[in-house]
């Protein structure tokens, strides 16, 4: 293994993708493997161990391809099976979580929405991290399975669609400082919810925070990739999706800006 072996990135399906597009951005020269796990989304209805299990899967993939870390860039398998990924494989796993504590950075007490699976916000690894804050600020819980089959299904462009589900969300928990997008298939809505919600409610994602977690720890290893043109290589296990993934990877900056 060395800098020019590639960073596995995963996800249930694409909502990963703009936590890849996160790290293309900040490392152009690290060679990237993406595997889209669409056969099985929604992972967000499935049981723990079922989960657990794709993950292994698929890991075990990316290994095989020399991974030289691997990043989770799915909430809910995360909040799955983490832990135990990092228990099985040598390289660095890197996880994502709902960013509570950028959202709760603040010398007032904060009202917050968290808008993540129904899964990552019933397991107690949330549960854990939101203990560490709802003591002084006001957390709201709103599971949003719709925003994920909006983008599994390819149907961004459906405006009607799309504002139904967003108007959903936002009655579930409409008087808050900031909702924090803990599942990264929200992040392509980043842009349709700016355009709606007041300029006083934030939209706090966990991607870049990720890709500068990742390269802090590939320069620590001594593995980062200064390199210029780095690659990315396409996997899923529905191969029909790789092209909607490319597509989604190319429109990423028009979705949060
Ligand atoms: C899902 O597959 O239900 C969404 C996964 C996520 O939390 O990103």
């Amino acid at each position: 293994m060395d800098s020019k072996s590639p960073i596995g990135v995963f996800d249930s399906g694409l909502g990963g993708i703009s936590v890849l597009s996160a790290i293309h951005t900040l490392l152009p020269g690290e060679n990237l493997i993406y595997f889209g796990d669409s056969q099985y989304n929604p992972y967000g209805t499935k049981t723990k161990e079922e989960i657990t299990q794709r993950c292994l899967a698929i890991c075990d993939e990316l290994i095989r391809r020399g991974a030289k870390m691997i990043v989770v860039a799915c909430n809910t398998a995360t909040s799955a099976c983490v832990n135990q990924l990092r228990d099985t494989y040598d390289v660095d796993i890197i996880g994502m979580e709902p960013a509570l504590k950028v959202a709760c950075d603040r010398p007032q007490p904060q009202r917050v929405a968290v808008w993540a699976t129904d899964f990552t916000l019933k397991e107690e690894k949330f549960a854990a991290l939101m203990h560490r804050f709802d003591e002084k600020h006001e957390i709201h819980k709103v599971a949003c399975p719709q925003l994920v089959r909006i983008v599994e299904e390819d149907d961004l462009d459906n405006d009607v669609r799309a504002q139904a589900a967003m108007n959903a969300y936002l009655a579930q928990a409409p008087d808050v400082d900031s909702i924090v997008l803990g599942c990264t298939h929200f992040v392509f809505f980043k842009k349709k919810l700016a355009q709606r919600l007041q300029d006083s409610i934030e939209l706090i994602d966990g991607n870049e925070g990720t890709a500068r977690h990742v390269k802090a720890l590939l320069e620590q290893r001594g593995l980062l990739n200064r390199g210029e043109a780095g690659t990315i290589a396409w996997m899923n296990t529905l191969p029909e999706k790789i092209g909607l993934s490319k597509r989604l990877f190319n429109r990423m900056e028009d979705s949060i800006e």
